[in-house]
């Protein structure tokens, strides 16, 4: 039986549809599941607490564990409520898994571990300088899994910058998009803060999923893996395909800076690829296929 950890969320709740064709899959959140055919899949529970954690596992074959606090902002207001649901859930899953002989566990990481990237695209080797205690416990994550790795076959998989018609507009990744969508939607340009050069690489939640299960089935003990497009795409030019999907003929509206916010991001993907990772996402047209479905 598969495990998804954060099956309500964003990408576990793809994750989690994908796996339930094929096997026996169940799901485990703090929240309840809101897709109608997911809802009974997934049971509510607190993976900060290792005697349930202990007990959801029991049967597991295959974890994949994408629980976690997202936010960046948050990860700064409470740092301790950040290091318990990024690092200590993932130790008790860890641990409770090893214990009784779980075959494999996929984490999914972030590429927020690279912190302000020195060269891109950024391959795995990239130094490792996370600028937010979100980063920090992401990557304290890896190392846990890294560490485990000769009790129980764990993958790392570091996604970029995941969209799909489920983000959340608040997602630190590809909220950004959310937002412009809600503004065209409205009428209303996007905003831009600072020159909209920073660049970004937006990955299809599709293509994420794919490259889990490749990882699943071929990906090497304590290894990562980046998933990304390979592509940068400027915070202009998205804001440009959506005001053009929107028919909208205006001007972006231009705010100062962000405090922080990253220049330049992309992955270079040739390990994944290696393993025979081919991304689909195409900007333009995924977008599109989702513009309906965003609020
Ligand atoms: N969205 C992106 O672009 C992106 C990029 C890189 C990495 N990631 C990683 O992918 C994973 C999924 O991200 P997402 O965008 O779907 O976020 P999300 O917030 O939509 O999903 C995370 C889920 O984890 C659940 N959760 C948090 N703490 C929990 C706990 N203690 N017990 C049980 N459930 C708990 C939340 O309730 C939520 O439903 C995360 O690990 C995130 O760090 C996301």
């Amino acid at each position: 039986m598969i495990l998804v950890t954060g099956a309500s969320g964003q990408i576990g709740s793809y994750v989690l549809e994908r796996f339930v064709d094929k096997h026996d899959a169940v799901g485990v959140d703090l929240k309840p599941c809101s897709i109608k055919d997911l809802k009974d899949l997934v049971f509510q529970g607190d993976l900060r607490n290792y005697e349930f954690v202990r007990k959801i596992v029991k049967d597991v074959d295959i974890v994949i564990h994408l629980a976690a606090q997202v936010s960046v902002e948050n990860s700064w207001n409470d740092p301790i409520y950040d290091a318990e649901n990024n690092i200590i859930a993932t130790i008790n899953l860890l641990k409770a898994s090893s214990n009784v002989g779980v075959d494999k566990f996929i984490y999914i990481s972030s590429a927020a571990v690279y912190g302000n990237p020195r060269y891109v695209p950024v391959d795995e080797e990239h130094p490792k300088n996370p600028i937010s205690p979100y980063g920090v416990s992401k990557l304290a994550g890896e190392y846990y899994c890294k560490i485990f790795a000769d009790k129980i076959h764990t993958v790392v998989v570091r996604p970029f910058n995941v969209f799909s018609a489920r983000m959340d507009p608040n997602n630190p990744y590809s909220g950004v998009i959310a937002k412009f969508i809600s503004r065209v939607k409205r009428g209303l340009p996007p905003i831009i803060y600072g020159d909209g050069k920073q660049t970004r690489d937006f990955v299809y939640v599709k293509d994420v999923v794919n490259l889990i299960e490749i990882a699943l089935k071929r990906g090497e003990n304590g290894e990562v893996y980046n998933v990304g497009t390979g592509r940068e795409t400027s915070i202009l030019e998205l804001a440009k395909i959506v005001m053009d999907i929107a028919e909208i003929n205006d001007k972006p509206v231009f705010d100062k800076p962000r405090k922080g916010d990253i220049r330049r991001s992309c992955a270079d993907i040739s390990k994944a690829r290696k393993l025979g990772f081919e991304p689909k996402t195409d900007l333009r047209k995924d977008l599109e296929e989702i513009f309906e479905q965003i609020d």
